[in-house]
């Protein structure tokens, strides 16, 4: 029951936080990301892998942190980002299969990736998926919104980056991209 509660806790933080983030662009505010590159970003990340492992507790996640050079962001907009691309890859992906993190800062650039097995998504649909309030029709009983991906879209834009998205039948993979000067 306390898992239960926990995780419907979890989720519940996640959809305000969403929407109130699409009224506050909608009212013209803006998504203000505040960077800063003095404290470490890897632990925040495992902190959402732990989270998310909370919510997805058979699931396995593999991870691959190459991040020697400090990231300059916003650390707690960056663990939004992140929360919102690898909830979908668990929640969407194939159940038997690991989703693959990725995570590297380097000449001058971050570059965060999240990879799952599962149904290619179909190119018409590709371009849409970060449109607020787009969810594809096959997934319809998930408790989602459809605006994790437009507010992680807008996190990458606010950081002077972009996600990118490739899916094939063999996997589905949203990167995140930033200059990281
Ligand atoms: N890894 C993924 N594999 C397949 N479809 C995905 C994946 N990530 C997102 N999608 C599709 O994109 C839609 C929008 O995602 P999102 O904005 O996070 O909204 P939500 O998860 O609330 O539906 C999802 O409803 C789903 O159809
Ligand atoms: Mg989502």
């Amino acid at each position: 029951m306390a898992r239960l509660m926990r995780d419907s806790a979890f989720r519940m933080r996640e959809l305000t936080d969403n929407l109130l983030d699409l009224a506050r662009g909608r009212r013209g505010t803006g998504l203000v990301v505040e960077r800063d590159a003095s404290q470490p970003l890897e632990p925040v990340l495992r902190q959402v892998i732990d989270e998310q492992t909370a919510v997805y507790p058979d699931r396995s996640i593999d991870t691959h942190f190459d991040l020697a050079e400090p990231v300059s962001c916003d650390r707690a907009r960056v663990a939004q980002l992140f929360s919102n691309v690898l909830g979908n890859a668990l929640s969407y992906g194939a159940a038997n299969e690991p989703v693959r993190v990725r995570a590297v800062s380097g000449s001058g650039q971050f570059e965060l990736s999240i990879a799952n097995a599962g149904e290619q998504i179909a190119p018409t649909v590709v371009e849409r998926l970060f449109q607020p309030f787009y969810r594809s029709s096959a997934r319809q009983n998930r408790e989602g919104l459809g605006l994790g991906l437009y507010i992680a879209q807008e996190i990458a834009t606010a950081h002077g980056g972009a996600i990118t998205v490739t899916s094939t039948a063999a996997e589905t993979c949203f990167t995140f991209r930033m200059p990281n000067a």
